[in-house]
């Protein structure tokens, strides 16, 4: 067994990370914090701002011009995708909540992004079938129903093309993917991480932060 890390990661030190990244949160990301907030426990859903910064640095690092969301919500990750893009650059957003990326869309008004932004409501599997086969996405978040998440991985890949990146939020799930009797979702990503790391198109990390975090570089 690996060693156990000492450092244990407070709301404290994610502002202090968060102040010393290039992209500290502006008032459109904070409001929209403290609106999903407002909504109640769902709003446990939302990704923090480390993670955010990571993702549009991700988004920055492979010239993103061509970006897919499985799973907006109300927007806060859309909205770091968004605005790392390259010059016209576009994301496309997949949800099934109209109630909550209403949210989003206003956000992305707020933030001058929305011409970058489409959404479609509809089941992601749907929306990803319906994509064009060539490779041409440079990256992909997913961020949606546990139990999705093999399907919506197996329809980006083909899809994102060499040298850009895939993402998997959740693969640690709190901790209980380590717990072989888990619940169904808890079973859906530990089958999820088992089939990434046999999965020869790519060349994967799981990253032990956040929730858990897939970095994966398609060959
Ligand atoms: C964890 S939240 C996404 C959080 C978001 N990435 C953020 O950082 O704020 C999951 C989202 O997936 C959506 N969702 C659930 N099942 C879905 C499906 N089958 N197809 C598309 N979206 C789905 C939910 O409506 C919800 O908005």
């Amino acid at each position: 067994m690996s060693d156990v890390r000492a450092l244990t990661v407070t709301g404290e030190l994610v502002d202090y990370a968060v102040a010393h990244g290039s992209w500290p949160e502006d008032p459109v990301l904070s409001d929209l914090r403290n609106q999903t907030t407002a909504l109640g426990p769902v709003a446990g859903m939302q990704i923090g701002p480390d993670q955010g910064q990571l993702l549009t640095l991700f988004t920055r690092l492979v010239g993103a011009r061509r970006a897919v969301e499985v799973g907006t919500f109300t927007g806060y990750s859309s909205l770091c995708i968004a605005r790392g893009l390259a010059s016209g650059g576009t994301l496309l957003c997949c949800d099934v909540s109209e109630e909550w990326t209403a949210m989003a869309r206003t956000a992305w008004q707020r933030a001058g992004v929305a011409e970058r932004v489409e959404l479609r409501i509809a089941p992601a599997i749907e929306t990803l079938r319906s994509l064009p086969t060539e490779p041409t996405i440079d990256l992909a978040f997913i961020d949606a129903d546990k139990g999705g998440y093999w399907d919506y991985w197996n329809e980006l890949a083909p899809r994102v093309r060499p040298g850009g990146v895939l993402l998997a939020d959740n693969v640690l799930w709190s901790g209980r993917v380590a717990d072989d009797n888990g619940d169904e979702n808890t079973r859906a990503i530990r089958e999820f991480n088992d089939r990434v790391a046999a999965d020869d198109r790519v060349e994967a990390v799981l990253l032990p932060a956040f929730d858990g975090l897939t970095i994966a570089l398609r060959r």
